[in-house]
Parts: C-alpha cells; sequence; structure tokens
C-alpha cells in the first residue's frame, strides 16, 4: 500500500489510466476491459484476496508485459483474461462482449474462437504429434479435417517447423516445442495471444528466439498480454503493467499502440 502510493508520487500518471505518447491515436478498439476485478479463495474462516479490484484496459494491437513477484497475481490474473477462472466481482469485456452472466460453455465457445495460449511447460499433448496438436484448437473450432490439416501444416511451416510435423512432443527440443506450441495457438487466428512465462523452461537463447517470434506477431498485428516476472523481458513489450500483492502499482507505456492495426499475415 506504502508502496503504492510512492509509486503514485512517483509516476503521477502511471497508475490506473494508461500512459499516451504524443501523436497516439486517441480512440482506440479495446480487445481487454477489466473492470474492479477481484478474485478470493476462502481457506478455513480465512478470505485470502488474491486480486484487488483491478482495473485494466488493454488497446488492440497492443503488446502487454504484466511483470510481479512471485504470487502477485500474475497467473490468476492471466486465467481470467483467459476465461478460464471466473472472478469474484467486477466486469470483464473480451472483444466487447461482456462475460460475467455466461454460462460455461458460452465461456468455452468464446475462449476457443477468441484467444490462443502459449504456457511456460508447452502443454502439448504428448500422444500426439506435433501436426495433430496444432490441429487440436480448429477441432474444437469445428473446422473440416482436411482444411484443418492444410492450415496445421502451413503454421508449422510458417514457424520453421514444416519438416517436423509428424513427431511427438518428446522428439522435439524445448524451443521446438515452444514453437508448436506458437502455432497451434495462432490456429485459430485468435484476437488475443496468452502468454504465461513463454521462455520460462527454455534456454536463453532460445528464450530470446521465443521472444522474437512473439514480438514479430504483435507486429504482424497480434495482440500479445504476456506474463513475466523478468523486467528483461519485459522490455520487448509496448507497455508495462506491474502487480504487486494483487494490485497494479504501475503502468508504463514504453511504446505506442500502431496507429493502424494490420492483418494477421498468419
Ligand atoms: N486455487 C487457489 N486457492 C488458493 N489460493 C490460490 C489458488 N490459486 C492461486 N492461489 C494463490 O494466489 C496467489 C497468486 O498466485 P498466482 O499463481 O496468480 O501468482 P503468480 O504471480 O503467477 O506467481 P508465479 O510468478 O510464481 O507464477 C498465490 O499466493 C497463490 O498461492
Ligand atoms: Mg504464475
Amino acid at each position: 500500500m506504502a508502496e503504492a502510493a510512492y509509486l503514485e508520487e512517483e509516476f503521477p500518471a502511471a497508475v490506473g489510466e494508461t500512459n499516451r505518447l504524443p501523436g497516439e491515436r486517441s480512440v482506440s478498439m479495446n480487445i481487454i476491459e477489466l473492470d474492479k476485478i477481484s478474485k478470493s479463495y476462502t481457506r478455513g474462516k480465512e478470505q485470502l484476496q488474491i486480486l484487488k479490484e483491478i482495473t485494466l484496459h488493454i488497446a488492440e494491437g497492443d503488446f502487454v508485459a504484466i511483470i510481479g513477484p512471485s504470487g502477485s497475481g500474475k497467473s490468476t490474473l492471466m486465467n481470467t483474461i483467459g476465461l478460464l477462472d471466473s472472478p469474484t466481482s467486477g466486469t470483464y469485456k473480451l472483444d466487447g462482449v461482456s462475460t460475467e452472466n455466461m454460462s460455461d460453455n458460452g465461456l468455452a465457445e468464446l475462449r476457443n474462437r477468441k484467444i490462443g495460449f502459449i504456457f511456460q511447460q508447452f502443454n502439448l499433448l504428448p500422444r500426439l504429434t506435433a501436426l495433430e496438436n496444432v490441429e487440436l484448437p480448429m477441432i474444437y473450432a469445428g473446422i473440416g479435417a482436411k482444411a484443418r490439416k492444410e492450415r496445421a501444416q502451413m503454421m508449422l511451416e510458417a514457424l520453421g517447423m514444416g519438416q517436423r510435423g509428424h513427431h511427438k512432443p518428446s522428439e522435439l527440443s524445448g524451443g521446438q516445442q515452444q514453437r508448436v506450441a506458437i502455432a497451434r495457438a495462432l490456429a485459430i487466428s485468435p484476437s488475443l495471444i496468452l502468454a504465461d512465462e513463454p521462455t520460462g523452461a527454455l534456454d536463453s537463447k532460445t528464450g530470446i528466439e521465443v521472444l522474437e517470434l512473439i514480438t514479430k506477431l504483435n507486429e504482424e498485428g497480434n495482440t500479445i498480454v504476456l506474463i513475466t516476472h523478468d523486467s528483461h523481458i519485459a522490455d520487448n513489450a509496448k507497455r508495462v503493467v506491474t502487480l504487486r500483492d494483487g494490485e497494479i502499482i504501475k503502468d508504463v507505456r514504453n511504446a505506442p499502440i500502431p496507429l493502424q492495426v494490420q492483418e494477421a499475415v498468419v
């Protein structure tokens, strides 16, 4: 609390509202609108407040890093944004759609259509080949077998993995597995890509390559929200939001959101 007050003093525009740079568009479409989102768990008689009235709006085409120490609520926030977990209170609009009163099926449908996930541990299914893993979200999306095989192959090729489609995850290096996971995330042309510590399980060289890939996806028009506890990784983002104890204590813009969000290449 004292820390937040201190930061507010030092960065007057940094808490709450997003900073805008000169020349940046003043009207932008927000893909994410979280308003006063709280999340709590009860443990025995105790009430654990994990997220405390978080208000966070993220514009289409932006690249936002969410940083903060372990246990500050980053993954909880990502799970909320990713519709994997619902908040205790507050409102959340994803791409203009209010999510509060949706059924679990409705939320799953929205999630499958709009969000591509990239996780630290890749989360590929071990028994499926790389190609089949990339196909998976397209099966959920109801895309026919021929079209989805073609698209899965195309996505793997775009990520330099075209020759590896028949390999199982265990036959691939960490960096290759993460490329497959990124191909899978992109397969449904999501409105939003959520990455939780995507380089956390990779050696530093491979981590840099994956980060460059994510930066390129943003340049191609994809909106990225990247969770990390590493401020060097966050330096690649256009906006850096810092969480501590379930609150946003700092919100800094490093680069403008592109004026014209281009169509994603892939
Ligand atoms: N299901 C749950 N029940 C009770 N407490 C939980 C639950 N899930 C998370 N928490 C608690 O919420 C807090 C925030 O967890 P979260 O995983 O969001 O942190 P994080 O910032 O992602 O940390 P890390 O950098 O270690 O991944 C932690 O104290 C954690 O113990
Ligand atoms: Mg986490």
